[in-house]
């Protein structure tokens, strides 16, 4: 049995719930510290995973614990100070979580940190990671399904293109192996678009990508919202964390769903938190790819910013990278700023409730 990472827990709301239920499941993990600014929540979710290293912020934790790994699951608007103050304190690897940040410029001073120091910064809990969409991806760059033709995207962001939208665009970028390099789109309502919010922003689109492909992007449904990537020979539908796949064709010319017999999932009570945890691990022991980084959060930012952008411009073409750092987009209210400070907090009673799940 290898050694346990030691974990520390930021931020122990309703996602670091999730995180500590599943660093506490696995076996070669055990969390050593939680820092929790409510001091209800903080004493309840302590006492549920057995932890007495408990501490009101980041910096008062990492002037006594330096963990292997720091879990950062806060408001975006604390993301950036826990992850530079775990990589300064100098953990191994530090996740955040969606959307990273509001400004490239906040995003790129994470990645650029965790790079100087060597410190793996990892993207947390997106669909990406799911055992579906990493072994489709996988199997696209060994050429099981031939040449990717085309892809579009329905349904984008369900009306929050920061924080829901960053999840398709991370599976478009692993699933082409392409970045998209121009963004041109259309949005509305007008009072959203010129608000610093993407609360109820629809956004159509077209991103042009470094292979090529240019990708139809909705704010529509179409009976589902997700990813369709077509190849030589096969529709790939992302929805969500799961994937459909269509190969050939019935009597009518209708494509016909096949059985993509993905693997048997080891994790499944965590989903796709538990493969992303563990590509985080094996990045840190071994310098394997991760199923979703830190630079992959951002690199969704940025989509989502230019495709903002463009429609309040007037709809003009705008090249990637942006060079402008200081464009913002704000998450909604209770992403920004959290369920205590948006209407929307957790009691004490379901924090520990929950305890019977775990
Ligand atoms: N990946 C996903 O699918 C997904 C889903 C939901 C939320 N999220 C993200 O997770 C993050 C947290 O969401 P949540 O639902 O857990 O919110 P929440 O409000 O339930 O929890 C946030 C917790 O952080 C604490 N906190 C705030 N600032 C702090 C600080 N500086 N130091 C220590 N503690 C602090 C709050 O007291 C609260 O307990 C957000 O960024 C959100 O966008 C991701």
């Amino acid at each position: 049995m290898p050694e346990k990472k030691r974990v520390a827990i930021i931020g122990c709301g309703r996602m670091g719930q999730h995180y500590a239920g599943a660093y506490d499941m696995f076996e070669d993990t055990e969390i050593v510290a939680i820092a929790e600014y409510n001091d209800a929540r903080r004493k309840v979710v302590g006492e549920r995973f057995g932890v007495t290293a408990l501490y009101k912020d980041a910096n008062e934790l990492f002037k006594d614990i330096v963990p292997d790994l720091a879990a950062v699951i806060l408001p975006g608007k604390y993301i950036k100070e826990a992850v530079i103050a775990a990589a300064e304190a100098g953990v191994k690897g530090v996740s955040s979580d969606k959307p990273i940040a509001a400004t490239l410029h906040d995003a790129d001073e994470m990645v650029n940190i965790c790079e100087a120091r060597g410190v793996i910064f990892h993207g947390g809990n997106l669909q990406r990671a799911s055992h579906e969409i990493q072994e489709t991806a996988n199997r696209l760059r060994q050429g099981w399904y031939g040449k990717i033709l085309g892809a579009t995207l329905h349904a984008w962001g369900s009306s929050e293109i920061s924080g829901g939208g960053c999840q398709e665009l991370a599976v478009l970028r692993l699933l082409t192996s392409a970045e998209v390099t121009e963004v041109i789109s259309w949005a509305g309502p007008q009072d959203v678009l010129e608000s610093d919010s993407d609360e109820g922003l629809f956004v159509h689109a077209l991103f042009r990508m470094s292979n090529g492909l240019e990708c139809p992007v909705s704010a529509h449904s179409i009976g589902f919202g997700g990813l369709d990537i077509w190849t030589e020979n096969t529709l790939i539908r992302c929805k969500g964390p799961k994937v459909e796949m269509f190969q050939g064709f019935d009597g009518d010319g209708k494509r016909t769903q096949v059985d993509p017999r993905f693997s048997d999932f080891p994790w499944p009570r965590f989903n796709y938190l538990g493969s992303s945890i563990r590509s985080l691990i094996s990045a840190v022991d071994h310098g394997s790819e991760m199923a979703i980084s830190g630079h992959d959060l951002r690199q969704s930012l940025e989509i989502a910013i230019a495709a903002k952008y463009s429609a309040l411009w007037g709809s003009v073409p705008v090249k990637l990278p942006l060079a402008d750092r200081s464009l913002t987009l704000y998450p909604h209210t209770y992403r920004w700023l959290g369920g205590d400070q948006s209407g929307n907090p957790q009691t004490v009673e379901e924090a520990r409730s929950r305890s019977l799940q775990n």
